[in-house]
């Protein structure tokens, strides 16, 4: 265990700027952001999204993953909701979609039309009895007929039916079924076994846009990566059980303070439970804090106390670590035995860099991504002005826990209601609307890059690895008159 270096000492992002280094690049874009997230994935943008109701659902989670980072799903909402969209981002996009949508035969044009608008899909496997898993055909979005006399009509009048269908085999390697739908000119290659048993489907979007983006973060089966947030009390193992059903990657143990006795117990249950499945712990922001967790055996810690935009911790209890000083303090603690995900106060994009660069080895934003079309909660326009904005707002806000409270059923009514009662350490603002979070990860991208060749290396580990153990040689601290200069515009 290090010492914690005195001039970290009560300070933040604001508090330095690096000290430029000679760069070997002659180009940044190629320039690897790759790092762990937790002890068993990696991502290659070194991003997660909050764990809130006004950051992260569904939609913000696919956007993540698909830009190279991941998101974490809320779970101020029933365990079945959170547990559908963690699936699907799971169904989103993969090599091989493993349980396609079917309908059986004799649905009529009218269900069909219906179903795919339901689950925003081109095309539909027929089945031929309902479960029965049998394939039958395929029905194609050209196979809907425009006329509207139609819509009682059965499908099987419609579909390409299976003795003229082409299919693959289970197991069929990306390559393969690629050629095989070029060969054909066919946009959905179904995967039968010898039975007609209907066992995937591969569509030629899926297999484009994962070459558009080899940095996707993806699974072993080629299927988005994706987290979720679970609690440590009342029903915290009935849910990671069924985010784990639903494929959630790894789950994230949140609670306020977790440097306390009530992770001991949870993290030993989970791990009963649900042996070695991913786990990341948090928030602390102290070396004792961060060995605590990293000594229950917890596969990564979140770090940060009372940052966060939507954070009044240190306002309402003074409690809390200015935030450079706590991912120093946590990685001078714990080096790299587990990895630290620095959580909150992150501003602008370089306040990641030094994150990183000081012992983070992942950021989770939440305000710097709110705000956008992928962020849950609708844009709303002063109609006045015509300026737009969206809500964002801590999780412990009065909002945040009352929107819960009408999600859960009556058990957990009872368990908001509770939370209502414990004075808010949150606050809602409003965040000007931003577009697509595609951009701002983009952006974040190329000024990482950019970062990494000012300080002199030709990717992010390596520069963490010559940075991490003596930062203060690479940082400058900054004056007031040096602040404003560098920062005030
Ligand atoms: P940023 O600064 O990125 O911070 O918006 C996001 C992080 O803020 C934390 N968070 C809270 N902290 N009360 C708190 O003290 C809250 O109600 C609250 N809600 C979120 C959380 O760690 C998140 O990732």
């Amino acid at each position: 265990m290090r010492i914690l270096e005195p001039d970290f000492i009560g300070k933040t992002y604001d508090d330095f700027l690096l000290r430029p280094q000679l760069s070997p690049l002659s180009t940044r874009r190629k320039v690897s952001l790759r790092t762990p997230l937790s002890r068993r994935l990696s991502l290659e943008l070194p991003v997660v999204s909050a764990n809130m109701d006004s950051v992260t659902g569904a939609r913000m989670a696919t956007a993540m993953a698909l830009e190279g980072g991941i998101g974490v799903i809320h779970r101020g909402m029933s365990i079945a909701a959170q547990a559908e969209r963690v699936a699907t981002v799971k169904r989103m996009q993969g090599h091989v979609v493993e349980q396609p949508w079917c309908l059986p035969r004799g649905s009529t044009i009218g269900e069909a039309r219906e179903f795919t608008r339901k689950h925003q899909i081109s095309g539909i496997l027929i089945e031929e009895r309902p479960g029965s898993g049998i394939l039958a055909g395929l029905l194609s979005h050209r196979d809907l007929p425009w006329d509207e006399g139609c819509e009682d009509r059965p499908v099987d009048e419609f579909m390409t039916p299976l003795d003229r269908l082409i299919t693959g085999r289970p197991g069929i390697s990306i390559d393969e079924a690629e050629r095989t739908m070029f060969a054909h000119r066919i946009e959905k290659l179904p995967l039968v076994d010898g039975d007609r048993r209907i066992r995937g489907l591969i569509t030629h979007k899926d297999v484009t846009l994962s070459r558009q983006r080899p940095y996707s973060s993806k699974d072993p089966k080629g299927r988005l990566l994706v987290a979720a947030a679970i609690g440590a009390r009342s029903d915290f193992l009935e849910r990671a059980a069924e985010l784990l059903r639903a494929g959630a990657d790894v789950l994230c143990l949140d609670v306020a303070h977790a440097h306390a006795d009530v992770m001991r117990g949870a993290v030993e249950a989970f791990r009963a439970r649900f042996g070695a499945a991913e786990l990341i712990c948090g928030n602390v922001a102290t070396a004792e804090g961060a060995t605590y967790l990293r000594d229950l055996g917890v596969d990564g810690v979140k770090v940060g106390i009372g940052p966060g935009r939507g954070c009044r911790t240190r306002l309402e209890t003074a409690a809390g670590v200015p935030q450079l000083q706590a991912v120093r303090e946590a990685w001078c603690a714990v080096g790299d035995s587990v990895p630290i995900i620095a959580d909150g106060g992150i501003k602008d994009d370089k306040d990641i860099f030094l994150a990183l660069i000081c012992g983070a080895s992942c950021v989770m934003l939440g305000s710097l991504l709110s705000g956008t079309d992928e962020a849950p909660g609708h844009v709303i326009e002063d109609p006045r002005t015509g300026e737009k904005h969206k809500i964002y707002r801590g999780m412990t806000s009065p909002q945040a826990v009352l929107e819960a409270l009408y999600e859960y059923d009556d058990e957990r009514l009872e368990s908001a209601e509770a939370a209502l009662e414990v004075p808010a350490e949150g606050q809602e603002i409003q965040i000007p609307y931003k577009g697509s979070v595609l951009d701002i990860l983009h952006r974040i991208r190329g000024h990482l890059q950019s970062a990494v060749s000012y300080a002199g290396g030709e990717s992010l580990a390596e520069v963490r690895s010559k940075i991490l153990p003596h930062p203060l040689q690479y940082l400058i601290p900054l004056s007031a008159a040096a602040r404003a200069e560098s920062y005030e515009r």
